[in-house]
C-alpha cells in the first residue's frame, strides 16, 4: 500500500470525494454560465481547473488504491485514457481557443468521469479501501 498511514487513506479518501464534488460544482457552473453568458470565453473556467487537478486526483486515487488492488492496472488505464482525451482537449482549447463544440466536448469529458468512470472504477475503488480499512 505504498506506505500511506491509516489516517492519511481516510484523509485522502475524503480529498478524492471533494474533489469529485468540486468537479461537479464546477460542470453545474459551466452549465449555468452557458445558459447566462453569450461569451464563449465565460464557460472555458473548466478547462484550467481540470488542467491543474486532474493528473493530481489520479495520482492520489492509484497511490490509495495501491498496485496490490484488484482493479489498479484496468483503472490506471482508465485514468491514462481520460488523460490522453483531456490533452485532446486541451490542445483544441489552446490553439483554436473556445467553441460551442469544444464546450459540448467538454461536457461529454466531464460526464465520462464523473458517471462512467466513477460508476465502473472509482465506486469500486472506493467500497474495497472503506472495507479493507474498516472505514464504512
Ligand atoms: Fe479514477
Amino acid at each position: 500500500m505504498n506506505s500511506i498511514r491509516l489516517g492519511e487513506i481516510d484523509s485522502r479518501l475524503a480529498r478524492v470525494f471533494e474533489d469529485n464534488r468540486n468537479i461537479y460544482r464546477k460542470l453545474k457552473q459551466l452549465l449555468v454560465t452557458c445558459t447566462q453568458s453569450n461569451s464563449l470565453h465565460d464557460v472555458c473556467h473548466m478547462f484550467p481547473y481540470l488542467q491543474e487537478h486532474l493528473i493530481h486526483h489520479f495520482q492520489m486515487e492509484e497511490t490509495l488504491m495501491g498496485q496490490n488492488y484488484p482493479g489498479f492496472s484496468a483503472h490506471k488505464s482508465a485514468h491514462q485514457a481520460l488523460q490522453q482525451d483531456f490533452s485532446v482537449l486541451w490542445e483544441e482549447h489552446t490553439q483554436t481557443g473556445p467553441s460551442t463544440s469544444l464546450i459540448a466536448k467538454m461536457i461529454l469529458f466531464v460526464l465520462t468521469l464523473l458517471v462512467d468512470h466513477h460508476q465502473e472504477h472509482d465506486r469500486p475503488m472506493e467500497k474495497y479501501l472503506l472495507e479493507k480499512f474498516h472505514l464504512v
